[in-house]
């Protein structure tokens, strides 16, 4: 340190009593240009003390009315000025005035007369020793004060300093921690990460927001993050610190951050589906509408001109069967066999296209179940298809007889056409929740392709243009079920058969 600027900055208290050594000795300090408060006895002192500190006291042993080695204790012993670096300015030689000075907690002394080098090197070796004191004081202050954990290791990796919030995160106290290996506090992975970044920072580098685990004494997890760095002394590593933030809330606070995310996420895929939905079901109805209301225009346009035909054509069979003319006869049935087909599109179309509510009563699905299935059983049995029924008891439930029927034939009849090879055929019903009713209708047939599952309510879509199908089957049962207040549901897969689910609700009583 450069004597001539640091003097500049310290101030020096003289206790002297002796005018003309007070004098001559702040003349000399004057000039080396510290700054010189002169006091004559102990009381004058402590006033100037607490109106300012010095960095220095010098004091003279032998006072007029009192002691400088007993003023030395009184001001060790309280708690305002003990810091204050003392230095006795003593006459004698004395090695036991001496020693009795530093039993009073003076930091030095020097025997007058002195030499003014003298002087001020022992005073600027105080006020190092003074400032360092107090770096080292601000040091620890900020060290127990610190919401950050802090480790000094030797290069072996032993804990050989920590401060409170250290104890805190390790669970616990220092003198039981002191020369034990810090490693041991990691499990696993994170054993090897921290060993990992431990011989980072023996080779001089820095680390910085390393993740790791912390696996305490009462073998509880917390997770930090940490910083570290070595403490070098003649070119040599002598230490490593370790700085380590708890970050347990952090962790918390963005794992929930990606709960909610996660849970945002399934919300919008479930209201995007949701959506998918209404907007498929809203084309739907809009063109079955559009369709229903041109169907029933074209059927009574159509019934007429049938009606005319099919009676003509009574006629004609009963004048040829007395000619007897064969061909003409066949063709004549050929005529009568594609009118009534004609009629029956033309029913079907009606049916479809019929808006209003349909009469609904309490009903036992059950039986209705058996009735239809019962119409269709010899023709399954005939076609190789194995038939089993499953009816849990289930309540009455609010429907139209006839149109849920419907619903049954055609679901029963498609079911068949999917097994033209014979099959296994299962219908099934059970309540589903207390307010509906699920019946399955499941077959072992050909089954189908989800581009085609989406397209077989539409009207008109069939596959069997080839064996009189129309198309029309399973719009008039999604319109039916739809009137009767209930849904359908598909499941199928290509060649493994198909499954559809209709949900009727329960009557209330
Ligand atoms: N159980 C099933 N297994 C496989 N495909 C089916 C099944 N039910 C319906 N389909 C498919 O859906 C199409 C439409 O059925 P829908 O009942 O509406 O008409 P269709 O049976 O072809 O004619 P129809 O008007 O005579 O009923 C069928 O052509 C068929 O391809
Ligand atoms: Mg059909």
């Amino acid at each position: 340190m450069d004597r001539d600027k640091s003097a500049k900055n310290v101030s020096l208290l003289l206790v002297e009593d002796t005018k003309e050594h007070a004098k001559y000795t702040r003349l000399l300090l004057e000039k080396q240009d510290y700054t010189v408060n002169v006091v004559p006895d102990e009381e004058t002192a402590i006033e100037t003390l607490k109106q300012r500190e010095p960095d220095v006291i010098l004091m003279d042993i032998m006072l007029g009315n009192g002691n400088g080695i007993d003023f030395c204790k009184k001001l060790r012993k309280g708690d305002k000025f003990a810091n204050i670096p003392v230095i006795l300015l003593t006459s004698s030689n004395d090695i036991k005035t001496k020693i009795s000075g530093f039993q009073a907690g003076a930091d030095d002394y020097i025997t007058k007369p002195f030499k003014i080098q003298e002087l001020t090197a022992r005073i600027e070796l105080s006020v190092q020793k003074k400032r360092l004191a107090e770096s080292e004081n601000r040091y620890r202050n900020f060290m127990q004060n610190l919401n950050d954990a802090v480790f000094m290791l030797n290069t072996q990796g032993e804990m050989i300093d920590l401060n409170p919030y250290a104890e805190k995160l390790l669970g616990a106290k220092k003198q039981f921690l002191y020369g034990n290996s810090l490693f041991q506090f990691f499990q696993k992975d994170f054993s090897r990460e921290f060993i990992k970044n431990f011989e980072t920072i023996l080779t001089g580098k820095e680390v910085r927001g390393v993740y790791l685990r912390i696996k305490n004494v009462t073998g509880k997890s917390i997770p930090v993050e940490m910083n570290g760095f070595s403490r070098q002394e003649n070119g040599s590593i002598i230490q490593v610190q370790m700085v380590m933030r708890d970050i347990t809330e952090r962790e918390l606070l963005q794992q929930e951050v990606q709960r909610y995310t996660t849970l945002l996420e399934k919300q919008v895929e479930a209201r995007t589906n949701e959506l998918n939905e209404t907007q498929r079901r809203l084309i739907m109805s809009e063109k079955m509408g559009a369709i229903g209301q041109l169907a029933a225009g074209i059927a009574h346009e159509l019934r007429n001109p049938l009606s005319i035909i099919g009676a003509s054509v009574y006629y004609l069979t009963r004048v040829l069967s007395k000619n007897e003319n064969r061909k003409i006869g066949d063709h004549l049935e050929i005529i009568q066999n594609e009118i009534s087909r004609s009629q029956k599109i033309i029913t079907n179309l009606l049916d479809f296209s019929r808006r209003s509510s349909p009469e609904r009563e309490s009903a036992d699905l059950n039986k209705i179940i058996r009735q239809t299935f019962s119409i269709l059983e010899r023709n399954l049995t005939n076609h190789d298809i194995e038939t089993s029924l499953n009816l849990e008891p289930i309540p009455l439930c609010f429907i139209n007889v006839d149109e849920i029927k419907q619903v049954l034939l055609n679901l029963l009849m498609n079911a068949k056409e999917a097994m033209p090879g014979g099959g296994v055929l299962k219908v099934k019903s059970h309540l589903h929740d207390r307010k509906h009713v699920v019946i399955e209708i499941q077959d072992s047939g050909v089954g189908m392709e989800k581009d085609k599952i989406e397209k077989i309510f539409d009207p008109f879509f069939t596959t069997k243009a080839n064996q009189d199908g129309v198309g029309l089957g399973l719009s008039l049962v999604h319109s039916s079920i739809k009137r009767n207040q209930g849904t359908i549901s598909v499941k199928s897969e290509k060649r493994d058969g198909t499954t559809f689910y209709v949900c009727l609700p329960v009557a209330t009583t």
